[in-house]
Order: structure tokens, then C-alpha cells, then sequence
């Protein structure tokens, strides 16, 4: 399988953290891509017309995309144990990564809206929004920290991946300042090999 990959995306991560869960990382082989929403991959919009990554081309040649599809896939070729079968334990997984990505797509608009966006036309409202966005879902999960305890499925990776990044890309806003308790849990469950040997580059120890 090819996975279309840059280090700093939290949702490549995912695919690849869920990929280690399973035992099968060895069967993906990286692919490099730097893009920007202004400047895209050929070779990725060649497989993924969203031009977004991840994208997983997988042994039959179909494409895969995005990052839950791609991680729902990569747990049915391993043990499958990070998508709980049915019932509410899979209601609050689902849940649980859609609000982690939601972190992550609010704190990437933000993103690209200081660094991407020519300084002329950024707006600060736009960011303060986004970044009212993610402080929300963070303080909502911290409502839910208690709950979160070890237990290692789609959704408590997703959160610990999202929170992840706000470390690697908005510390200066310091999340854990309004949610102590998340922080205690983030800091148990990120010692989590596959967390661990996937930090984004700058948080590598
Ligand atoms: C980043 O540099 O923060 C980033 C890069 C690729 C995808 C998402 C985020």
C-alpha cells in the first residue's frame, strides 16, 4: 500500500498510528507530499481529485480517503480492535474522533489563514473564530476527561493526536490552562508507542 504523507498532518498520523495498532505498518510505503491548499501535488490529485491528505492507494490499486476511511480500512487488515463493533462504545468512538478532527480542521484553517494567506488579506477575526472553535471542543472534552481512562480505540487517539497538535502548532494558547484534567489523561496516554514514535518533528525529544 502507498499513503500520501507529510509528518505534520494529525490525520496522516492517525492512519499511521491506527496502522501500528494493528501490526501493520510494515505494509504501507510513505510518499512524501508538500502541499498547500495554493499549491498542490500533481501526483496526489492524480488519486485523490480532493487533492487532500491522507490518501492510501491500497494493493488492488483502489483509493482511499479520507483519514476515517482510511483508518476503518487499515483496522479491518490488522486485529480491528481501535473501531469498537456496534453499540454505544462505537457511537462514542465515532464521536469522539469527529470531534478530535473537528480540533484539527479548525486549528489548520487557522493555519493556513497566518501562513498561507498573503498578509494583506488575513483576517483576525476568521482565525479568533477557529481558534474559539477549538478551545470549545477542548473544554467540552475535558467535561468528558474522567471517562476517557486507557482504553485505546479511534476515538481516544483521535482526541490525543488533536491535542497533539494544538502542542505542536498553537502552544502558545495553552489548552491545558483550561483543562487540567484532559492534560493529566494526555499526559498518561501519550506514552503510547505509536504516539511516541510518530511526534511531529519539532516535538521530537
Ligand atoms: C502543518 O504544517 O501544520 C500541516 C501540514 C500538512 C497538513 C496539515 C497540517
Amino acid at each position: 500500500m502507498k499513503l500520501f504523507f507529510n509528518p505534520a498532518s494529525p490525520y496522516v498520523r492517525k492512519s499511521i498510528v491506527v496502522a501500528m495498532e494493528n501490526g501493520i505498518r510494515d505494509r504501507i510505503d510513505i510518499a512524501p507530499v508538500l502541499l498547500t491548499p495554493v499549491n498542490p501535488s500533481d501526483a496526489l490529485n492524480a488519486d485523490n481529485p480532493l487533492g487532500k491528505i491522507p490518501a492510501l492507494v491500497t494493493d488492488v490499486g483502489s483509493v482511499l480517503y479520507d483519514s476515517r476511511v482510511i483508518c476503518e480500512y487499515l483496522d479491518t487488515l490488522g486485529e480491528g480492535k481501535m473501531f469498537p463493533a456496534s453499540g454505544p462504545a462505537r457511537w462514542n468512538a465515532l464521536r469522539l474522533q469527529a470531534l478530535a478532527d473537528g480540533i484539527c480542521d479548525a486549528a489548520i484553517l487557522a493555519r493556513y489563514e497566518t501562513f498561507v494567506r498573503p498578509q494583506a488579506l488575513q483576517w483576525a477575526d476568521w482565525v479568533a473564530a477557529q481558534k474559539g472553535k477549538f478551545m470549545r471542543a477542548v473544554s467540552a472534552l475535558e467535561a468528558e476527561a474522567g471517562t476517557l481512562d486507557d482504553r485505546i480505540d479511534i476515538g481516544t487517539v483521535s482526541v490525543a493526536i488533536a491535542l497533539g497538535y494544538l502542542d505542536f502548532r498553537y502552544a502558545d494558547d495553552n489548552w491545558r490552562a483550561a483543562a487540567p484534567v484532559l492534560a493529566g489523561w494526555h499526559q498518561k496516554f501519550y506514552q503510547l508507542d505509536s504516539l511516541q514514535q510518530t511526534l511531529p518533528e519539532d516535538l521530537k525529544p
